[in-house]
């Protein structure tokens, strides 16, 4: 693991250098977008970049983490339109390329198998977007989830449902209860991960990723297990760190 800890604008750029990393070396990449709001400004920066730089994801494919169960289609917490509105609506990346679990399937196993398939037809993930849960969760494996699952009907905890009535206008009660995920084993089939995370509260998180026993008490500290993991750190997520992980953002890789 590669542990940086640097101001937003360098995080930014690390995040959008290694979505540009992957545009760049393949004429098909496969990137592994999340939503939520840890990586808004590497889209933001991508769109940036798109726009005043010509970066193309005219040959790209892209795939969602996760996605609430039973959100209609137009919602706009529904995750495949959050990511229309924070980065395919902004640059040549074709729609028709971008998936999500389908959260609104009537057969969310079949959903969810299908999903699967799909990552595995297109190649696998070369580049995998990362946030965390302040319960340690990636995508939508909370505690307790296996480290070989694979895309499946997953339960949100309160915490979580509490931590994202942010989006719902602030009632528990909008947020879903169920979601289908991408699986630990899953996320880990990308060849890179990038994991963003901002703020006091994924301190306590962070530090188990990082330093903590590999445990499903704290999904993210699978990613030890991961040969090419970077994870972009503000200060206050930092805080709780020994330290003796941090890297220099310039040799934290490409
Ligand atoms: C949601 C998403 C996760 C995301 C997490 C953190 O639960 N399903 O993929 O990592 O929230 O969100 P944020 O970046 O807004 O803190």
């Amino acid at each position: 693991m590669h542990v940086v800890v640097a101001g937003p604008d360098e995080l930014a750029r690390a995040g959008a250098d290694a979505l540009e990393g992957a545009l760049l070396a393949r004429r098909d990449p496969v990137l592994g977008l999340a939503t939520g709001s840890s990586p808004v400004p590497v889209y933001d920066e991508l769109v940036r970049r798109h726009r005043e730089g010509g970066l193309s994801f005219a040959g790209a494919r892209a795939f969602l983490l996760d996605e609430y169960v039973g959100l209609p289609a137009e919602h706009p917490e529904r995750y495949r339109n959050v990511i229309d509105r924070e980065l395919v609506s902004h640059v040549d990346l074709d729609p028709a390329r971008v998936h999500a679990p389908d959260g609104l399937a009537r057969d969310l196993d079949a959903a969810a198998a299908r999903y699967e398939q799909q990552i595995a037809a297109a190649g696998g993930v070369d580049v995998q977007i990362l946030g965390i849960g302040t319960d340690g969760h990636i995508a939508f494996n909370e505690p307790g989830s296996p480290f070989d699952s694979r895309t499946r009907v997953g339960e949100l905890t309160e915490q979580t449902r509490r931590d994202n009535a942010r989006f719902f206008g602030g009632d528990v009660e909008a947020v879903p209860r169920r979601c289908l995920t991408q699986g630990l084993a899953t996320i880990m089939s990308a060849r890179r991960i990038v994991l963003l995370a901002r703020g006091r509260a994924k301190a306590e998180a962070v530090r188990h990723m990082v330093e903590g026993p590999v445990s499903t008490a704290w999904p993210a500290t699978v990613l030890q297990g991961h040969p090419d993991v970077t994870v972009l750190l503000d200060e206050e997520a930092a805080s709780l760190l020994r330290r003796g992980d941090v890297v220099p953002l310039e040799t934290a890789g490409r």
